[in-house]
Parts: structure tokens; C-alpha cells; sequence
């Protein structure tokens, strides 16, 4: 078998990379869970260490070849897809917790390590790592921070961004760039840390991070509630929120719970409801635990809950959570065609009405599947492909539902992309959210991180 010449060269310029052109490591690694491109990279690269990285952007600057920085391939929005021929740098080998900082209460981690590896670092020394979401065995901390990740604890403790205490990238010329030096305060300009968080790997590989950990949360009560209608989303919200301290306010269907129960999961009621809610909260105490029955029995009052389930253990929280959780798995088979979309908390009631209105019309032949962070004004909004309907037609009338979509977000100034980033899947649709002199800016930064366009080039924009 013939190799292209410009492997042969990529091992003279970077001695003992391990590198592959395998069919069965290029479908591999060519994809994210979006399954929508075909994969084709030239090869895929394991680099072992930050001198290994730089050696390979270094070939890749001089030679022209496009990198796309590959981490545990859960984007949703095609972020880490190969399909044009690019080296696929994977950092799943650089995968280590490299020191505890018990003062500045930091862990220093590689780029490769799973979220979920990270969470069991900071519980051995009492504190967490409080992003967190269902990929949490799958994704990495690199791809964390180049998606700026959310999960099901942004309502109380914001997105991967605010964790990032620093980074260390390597820019698309190789030069390694420490960022944020873990600094509580700096204020010496620029802060390039925040500029690469959610950059999608457009403006380097990120290459080892400072992670910042805390407190564990208070012992929590977890509650499923079922909804009557849609439109009392919000005032359950305002309900529970005026009288605790949330740590997750999450949405589901009756949809999307028939499919996580068709894939294994416990109904906890005994007749189907249109939509839940799975709330947790602070209960340290009884006046806390009061206060959550409290919120219960006003919405219940209101007609605003019609049903509901209190986990009375840890293993029931779980049962309750998988309902909510499991939804991307148990729906994955339709290879749903997703929108991450968000607006402001305040404009939340006014936004939902409408997109319901707008998409209960726009699709009337296809399954939606809606959930999200309502708490954090994130709606997930899954339109699965019917079996037998060809992928042309079925993106086609997608990509028209976006294109409405979009002009509702720009109407009540949401965002396209929430937290599974642009990718391709939401580059027609940047303009939605971002203006024509954000868009330009965007460029120039791009171009000064990499000028010669070899970091994920067509991602995010072209
Ligand atoms: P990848 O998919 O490998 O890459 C994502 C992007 O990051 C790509 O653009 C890639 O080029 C870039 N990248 C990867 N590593 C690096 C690096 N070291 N340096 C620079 N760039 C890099 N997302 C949420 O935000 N919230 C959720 O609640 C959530 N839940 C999910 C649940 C499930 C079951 C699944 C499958 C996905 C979910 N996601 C969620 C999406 C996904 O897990 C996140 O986007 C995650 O951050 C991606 O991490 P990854 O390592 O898999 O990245
Ligand atoms: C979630 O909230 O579960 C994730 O963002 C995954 C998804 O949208 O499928
Ligand atoms: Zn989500």
C-alpha cells in the first residue's frame, strides 16, 4: 500500500508520532456524533506531549495541511469531523492529572482526560469540578473548553468558562501560549484564555489547563414534576426559584421520555403527562426540605404541576435523572437534526411561545423532541428523521426550520449555537447571533492565531 508522501514526511519532522492511515482509524476518528459527514482525514495523530504538538503544527504550518484538534468526538455540532483530507490531531493519549493545587484549590490536567476522570480527581481531595452533563465518560476537558460546555449545572455554577483559571495553547504557528497563568487577578490586557474557550479549536490546540475546583453543593432534593401545558414552564420556574436555591432546572417531553422508557428507562407515573420537569435543590435541612413541598403545593394549587415524584434516595435520584439524561442516547438512532438555542431568562416565556407556534407548524410530519436547561434559558430542540425519508430532503426542510428559527432569535436576541458550538451544522446561521463587524473581527483574530488557516479551517466560518 502506497502512503502519501506527506506522512513520510510528517514522521522525518516529528520522530516517534504515532500516526495512522487506517480505514478503519479514518472512519474512526473522521466523526463527532453528528454522523451527517463521511469521514475522510489524510491520517490521524496521537501526539504524547505539548513538544510533540508544536512539532506537528509546526509541519502542518510549513506544509499547508489543515488540523482538526480531536478530543473525545462528542460535539453535536460537527466541530471535530474530518471529512477534507485533514490530519486529525487526537489528544486522547495526553490524558493525565498533572498536580493539585490544595491553596489556590486548582488541578492542572492534559487536554485528553475525561470529564468524568476529572470529576473523581477533585472528589480525592474533598472539592468538585462542577461542570457536568451525559457525556461526562466520553468527552474530554480540551473539547470542554473549545465548545465552552454547559450541562445540567449552569443554573448554579455557569459554563466551562468560568472554571478555566488557565490554559496552555499552541497557536497555529506552534508558539506554545500560556494563558490566564491561573491568576486570580490579571489585568494586563488582553486575556487570550477567554478568546480561545469556545474557539472550537480555531485558534489553537489547547494542551493542558488549570482547572478550578470548589465546595461539593449541599445535599440536594431531587423532584420530577409533570406539566400540564408548556405554558406554565416558566411560572413553575419563578415558583421554585423564589423559594430555593436551585441546582438544576431541567425540561423534557412526554416524547422524550417515551424514548429513554422504550431504551430501558422507569416511567415513575402511572399515566403519560406532555411535559416534565426534573428540579433539584438545596435541602440541608427540614425548613429546606419544607420550602421545596412549599413550591410544590402553590404550583400544585395553581394547576401549574399536576404530578409529581420526590426521590427519596440517592439511587432514585439517579432513576429520575436518566429520564432526562439519556434522552441524546435514546433518540441517536434517528440521527436528530439539533438546535441548542437560548435567549434570555427574561425572554424565555415569549420566545418559547412563539418557537412552539413555529415549529409546531413548520414540521407537522416529524417527530420534535424538545429538552433543555429551561433554568438557563437552553432549549434543545431535536427533529428525528423518519425511517425511510432520504437525507437530502430531511436536511433540506431542517435547514429552512433553521433559517425561521434564526429570524425568531434575532427577533427576541437569542443565540443559534447555546453550548454545542457552530461546528458546520450552525455555520450557515452564525449571522443570527453575531453581526457583520463581529463576524469581521472574528476573522482578524483568527488570522493573527493562525495565519496560515491550518486550525479546523471551515469551522465556525469559512
Ligand atoms: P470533540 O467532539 O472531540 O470536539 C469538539 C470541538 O472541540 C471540536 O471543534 C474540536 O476540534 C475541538 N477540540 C477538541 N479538543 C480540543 C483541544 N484539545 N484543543 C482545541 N480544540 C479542541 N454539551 C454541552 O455543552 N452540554 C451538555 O449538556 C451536553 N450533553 C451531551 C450529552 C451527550 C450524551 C452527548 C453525546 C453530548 C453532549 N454534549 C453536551 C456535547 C459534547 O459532549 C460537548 O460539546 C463536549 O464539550 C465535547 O467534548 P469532546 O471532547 O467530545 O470534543
Ligand atoms: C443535553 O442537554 O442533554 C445535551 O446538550 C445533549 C443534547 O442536546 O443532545
Ligand atoms: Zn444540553
Amino acid at each position: 500500500m502506497t502512503t502519501d508522501p506527506r506522512l513520510d514526511s510528517l514522521r522525518q519532522a516529528v520522530p516517534g508520532l504515532r500516526l495512522s492511515a487506517e480505514p478503519g482509524d479514518l472512519e474512526h476518528y473522521g466523526r463527532d456524533w453528528t454522523r451527517r459527514w463521511t469521514p475522510a482525514p489524510l491520517a490521524i495523530a496521537w501526539p504524547e506531549d505539548i513538544a510533540q504538538v508544536q512539532a506537528v503544527v509546526r509541519w502542518a504550518h510549513e506544509a499547508r495541511v489543515a488540523l482538526v484538534p480531536s478530543g473525545g468526538r462528542t460535539g453535536l455540532s460537527g466541530g471535530a469531523v474530518a471529512a477534507n483530507g485533514e490530519l486529525v490531531v487526537s489528544l486522547e493519549r495526553m490524558n493525565r492529572v498533572l498536580g493539585f493545587d490544595p491553596v489556590d484549590r486548582t488541578l492542572t490536567v492534559q487536554p485528553g482526560i475525561a470529564l468524568q476522570a476529572v470529576h473523581e480527581a477533585a472528589a480525592a481531595h474533598g472539592l468538585v469540578y462542577p461542570v457536568d452533563f451525559g457525556a461526562r465518560g466520553s468527552c474530554s476537558i480540551g473539547g470542554n473548553i473549545a465548545t465552552n460546555a454547559g450541562g445540567i449545572r449552569v443554573i448554579r455554577y455557569g459554563n466551562t468558562r468560568e472554571w478555566i483559571a488557565g490554559l496552555t495553547l499552541v497557536t497555529g504557528t506552534g508558539e506554545r501560549i500560556e494563558a490566564g497563568r491561573a491568576l486570580v487577578k490579571n489585568s494586563s490586557g488582553y486575556d487570550l484564555r477567554h478568546l480561545a474557550i469556545g474557539a472550537e479549536g480555531t485558534l489553537g490546540i489547547v494542551v493542558e489547563a488549570v482547572l478550578r475546583l470548589t465546595d461539593p453543593p449541599p445535599p440536594a432534593q431531587t423532584m420530577l414534576l409533570a406539566l400540564p401545558s408548556f405554558e406554565v414552564l416558566m411560572q413553575v420556574f419563578d415558583a421554585f426559584r423564589a423559594r430555593l436555591r436551585l441546582q438544576a432546572f431541567e425540561f423534557l417531553t412526554d416524547l422524550g421520555l417515551a424514548h429513554v422508557v422504550a431504551h430501558g428507562g422507569t416511567d415513575p407515573f402511572d399515566i403519560r403527562h406532555p411535559y416534565y420537569v426534573v428540579v433539584e435543590f438545596d435541602a440541608v435541612d427540614e425548613a429546606q426540605q419544607a420550602a421545596g413541598l412549599a413550591a410544590f403545593e402553590q404550583c400544585a394549587e395553581a394547576g401549574w404541576i399536576v404530578d409529581g415524584v420526590i426521590a427519596q434516595s440517592q439511587a432514585q435520584s439517579e432513576q429520575l435523572w436518566r429520564l432526562r439524561e439519556g434522552i441524546t442516547e435514546a433518540v441517536a438512532r434517528y440521527r436528530p437534526y439539533k438546535n441548542d438555542v437560548s435567549v434570555r431568562i427574561g425572554a424565555m416565556p415569549a420566545f418559547l411561545a412563539a418557537a412552539q407556534a413555529l415549529l409546531g407548524e413548520a414540521y407537522p410530519d416529524f417527530e420534535v423532541v424538545w429538552f433543555g436547561h429551561i433554568g438557563d434559558g437552553n432549549l434543545h430542540i431535536n427533529v428525528l428523521q423518519p425511517d425511510g425519508l432520504d437525507d437530502d430532503t430531511f436536511m433540506r426542510q431542517c435547514a429552512h426550520v433553521t433559517e425561521l428559527l434564526a429570524g425568531l432569535l434575532r427577533e427576541h436576541g437569542g443565540s443559534i449555537s447555546a453550548e454545542h458550538g457552530i461546528g458546520l451544522v450552525k455555520k450557515p446561521y452564525l449571522d443570527s447571533t453575531r453581526s457583520a463587524a463581529e463576524i469581521a473581527l472574528m476573522r482578524g483574530i483568527r488570522t493573527a492565531f493562525d495565519p496560515a488557516g491550518i486550525l479546523n479551517p471551515g469551522k465556525v466560518f469559512d
